[in-house]
């Protein structure tokens, strides 16, 4: 990881009141095709790791039981909390919560994983770790949106900071993803250096086997 997590948290608590102000149309792209494959049903859980200020949690607000927002910026969940206070949506939640350690209690079940822009901050070591967790929450669907890379990195595009952004090739996420039994389903590139991948479980779980 180039960064810390406090370093990360730090940065987008800084950035939190204006986050809203910003986004390229490849952001705005990516996070319409996350929420439009992440297609819930009416009684699904939902968790958005790296919700940020809620721009997919609370899309989806409307259309799942319930949506769990996980960030590591409390500038950011407060951002996230008053929108939703706003719009008076009481089945949206967030709170401090990290890719490794989502802080969903066990007892809880989770039908669809959604994150955008955000597990690019981690290293290939540590997505990979990143996947095998949101594996274990057994989601029947993971929609990943995120600087990716299709082809060579470019460090000089404007989604790809080296000092900041890890971002992993297709393959390696395609990879991570099918090691801990998911298929994936759709691969929507947005640019050569973001996309969003659908991920959906392929292998019974032990609760279905047994
Ligand atoms: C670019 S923002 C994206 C926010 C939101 N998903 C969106 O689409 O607007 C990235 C977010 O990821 C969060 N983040 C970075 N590393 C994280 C980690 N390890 N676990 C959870 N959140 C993380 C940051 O705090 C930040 O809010």
């Amino acid at each position: 990881m180039k960064r810390s997590l406090d370093d990360h948290a730090a940065r987008f608590d800084q950035a939190a009141d204006s986050y809203d102000e910003d986004g390229s149309p490849e952001y705005r792209a990516a996070a319409a095709l996350v929420i439009e494959h992440a297609a819930p049903e009416p009684d699904d859980v939902v968790l958005d790791l790296g919700t940020g200020t809620g721009a997919i949690a609370l899309a989806l607000a409307d259309d799942a039981g319930a949506v769990i927002g996980r960030d590591i910026s409390e500038g950011m969940l407060e951002q996230a909390r008053e929108k939703a206070a706003e719009r008076g949506l009481e089945s949206v939640t967030f709170d401090e919560g990290r890719f490794r350690e989502p802080n969903v209690s066990g007892d809880r079940s989770v039908d669809v994983v959604v994150s955008n822009f955000a597990m690019h901050h981690l290293d290939d070591d540590a997505k990979r770790e990143a996947i095998e967790t949101i594996a274990d929450l057994e989601p029947r669907r993971f929609v990943l949106g995120d600087v990716m890379l299709f082809g060579e990195a470019d460090p000089e595009e404007p989604f790809y900071s080296p000092a900041v952004d890890d971002p992993a090739t297709v393959g390696v996420l395609a990879d991570a993803l099918t090691d801990v039994g998911f298929a994936l389903t759709a691969v929507e590139p947005v640019h050569e250096q973001v996309g969003v991948l659908v991920a959906e479980r392929s292998e019974p779980t032990e609760d279905e086997r047994a």
